[in-house]
């Protein structure tokens, strides 16, 4: 059983879509705790709804990102988890949290890498022109949505779409594709050499 610390800053769709899979048995998994930089973000009212521990590391306490970082590590160690994932942590975290993690960190992006990196990829999208577009889970490294890719879902662009309809269509896709990834590890089928990753 996969043994989860979800990081979130927001609404946390993607965390009740990942507590979904677990509950229905497609992601054999545990949520050990959500931690959020965000007192109010809606993805710890999921959470504690659930009696899964809920988190606020407060990010303004002075002691600047590397004190900040080393709370949040100090959090997500605390709970021994398997891997963390990123559900819409609006945060980039550090070299020195990547490395010292010590587990994998999954993080999903709302377009099709490395198109796209970085805020607002759906309305990169529609301004770019792009026919397809789509979502990436990706593991994380040091850059900006620059880990090397899992697995991506393609979605078309339409002629008429503006942000917010090509990013629920994306979101759709969001949902089922993080719990696939995530059960495809919690069975041992990700592997990952250097940049590339084989799905076994
Ligand atoms: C999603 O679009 C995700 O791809 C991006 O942030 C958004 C989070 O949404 N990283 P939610 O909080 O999971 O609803």
């Amino acid at each position: 059983m996969l043994r989860m610390v979800v990081l979130a800053s927001g609404r946390g769709s993607n965390l009740l879509a990942i507590l979904k899979a677990i509950e229905s048995g497609r992601l054999s998994g545990q949520v050990a705790a959500v931690i959020s930089d965000r007192e109010d973000a809606k993805a710890l009212d999921h959470a504690r709804a659930r009696q899964i521990p809920a988190l606020w590391v407060n990010p303004k306490l002075g002691d600047g990102k590397a004190g900040y970082e080393q709370r949040l590590l100090a959090a997500v160690s605390a709970c021994q988890p398997d891997c963390i994932v990123l559900a819409g942590y609006m945060r980039i975290l550090g070299s020195q949290f990547v490395h010292e993690a010590g587990v994998p960190i999954f993080n999903i992006h709302p377009a099709l890498l490395p198109a796209f990196p970085g805020l607002h990829a759906q309305a990169q999208a529609v301004e770019y022109g792009v026919r397809y577009s789509g979502c990436t889970v990706h593991f994380v490294d040091e850059g900006v949505d620059t880990g090397p890719i899992i697995d991506q879902a393609v979605v078309r662009v339409l002629p008429e779409d503006t942000q917010e309809t090509l990013s629920a269509r994306i979101l759709a896709e969001e949902h089922k594709l993080y719990a696939q990834v995530l059960e495809l590890y919690s069975q041992g089928r990700i592997r990952r050499e250097g940049r590339r990753v084989t799905i076994l």
